[in-house]
């Protein structure tokens, strides 16, 4: 068995040296890629779903810290510094505890889930609440990565882009070939840079015969690159892409055109659905925004944009156990709640509708 040694290590060749002796590993990336039948029956699509939740952290931002903290670690930072919807604080955190060196993150005051609050502080990280929103947040940090002793650790930090594009070389060792699109969400537009970079290297050097279609999804209360113009009060249930300026904007407008892209806007009743549907029928539990890459291919396949039979892979960034409380919304707003009865065999068989076997 190959025991998998984290994307630096497995990916040393492509992702420039790092010292040895700094590698910062949580033991990253290595993530499935799973056929997903029932969105397969639903759009007539071949659909594979790229688990993101299952990296150490729980989101995909780990593939990116791990070459943030290593390159940070060698540079002789003593601190790092972050802006964050909450998965990169979750991560940031996580991976300067395994250094032995300080994360301070910047969050949005009341907007971040519970578990990705919860890993910032369990990981010692110093969170900051900041009255104002993930914008308000990354403008401080960068100023202060700027004038103080602190290493930013944001995806305008080209470390974490050149992490997080090993995601793209695995899609396309495992399928063996690019897919014909790639469904991902978009906050700051790191992530969909990062796998539009890591597809075009992967057909520059031949192992592939084409780049995808990069199709990136906001939700609608928080759509700048949809609607052209930075959104100044997002808002969305899917707080990890309540963003109105994306920090990779212009990356990204280029890979959209290089890649034939696009852009597409989501309602949170959509997102929620979707995350139902991820759950429900293929057993994967994300967080909203990750099921922001079922609920656009859900809608571009109704619109007649995807072929029959076209490979289609989605990536789902975030694990659904970070931001629970949304699985157990129903749709008429209240709470699901569960069946209760006593602690009798005979009780349960009737509530499950079971007869005895004679
Ligand atoms: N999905 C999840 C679960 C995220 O946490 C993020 C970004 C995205 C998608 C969007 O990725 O920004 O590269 O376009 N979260 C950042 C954070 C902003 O602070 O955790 P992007």
């Amino acid at each position: 068995a190959h025991l998998w040694g984290g994307v630096l290590r497995e990916y040393a060749d492509r992702l420039g040296v790092t010292d040895a002796s700094t590698v910062v590993t949580l033991g990253e990336g290595g993530t499935p890629l799973l056929p997903a039948p029932a969105l397969s029956r639903r759009t007539g699509a071949d659909v594979w779903v790229k688990y993101e939740g299952m990296n150490p952290t729980g989101s995909f931002k780990d593939r990116g810290m791990t070459v943030a903290l290593s390159r940070a670690v060698e540079h002789g930072a003593k601190a790092v510094i972050c802006a964050s919807t909450g998965n990169t604080s979750a991560s940031a955190a996580a991976y300067a505890a395994h250094a032995g060196i300080t994360a301070a993150v910047l969050v949005p005051e009341g907007k971040i889930a519970m578990g990705k609050l919860s890993q910032a502080v369990a990981h010692n990280g110093r969170l900051i609440q900041i009255r104002g929103n993930f914008d308000d947040c990354l403008e401080i940090a960068r100023e202060l990565a700027d004038h103080y002793p602190v290493h930013l650790v944001n995806s305008v930090n080209p470390d974490r882009i050149e992490g997080q594009k090993t995601a793209a070389y695995e899609v396309v060792e495992v399928l063996g070939d690019a897919p014909d699109f790639h469904f991902i969400p978009v906050g700051n537009a790191g992530n969909y840079t990062a796998y539009s970079r890591g597809y075009r290297e992967e057909a520059a050097r031949g192992v592939a015969t084409r780049v995808p279609r990069m199709f990136g999804f906001q939700a609608e209360g928080s759509a700048p690159l949809v609607r052209g113009e930075v959104v100044k009060q997002p808002e969305t249930i899917a707080s990890a892409i309540r963003i109105g300026n994306p920090a990779s904007w212009d990356l990204a407008l280029e890979a959209r055109e290089a890649t034939d892209g696009y852009f597409g806007a989501i309602d949170d009743a959509r997102i929620l659905e979707a995350q139902k549907i991820l759950a429900g029928e293929v057993g994967i539990f994300v967080e909203p925004a990750s099921a922001i890459s079922v609920a656009g291919l859900l809608e571009r396949a109704e619109a007649g944009i995807v072929p029959a039979g076209a490979k289609v892979v989605l990536t789902v960034t975030g694990h659904g156990l970070k931001d629970p409380q949304w699985a157990l919304r129903k749709s008429d707003g209240t709470d699901v709640q569960p069946t209760v009865v006593d602690a009798a065999t005979s009780e349960v068989a009737s509530v499950l509708d079971l007869q005895p076997v004679t």
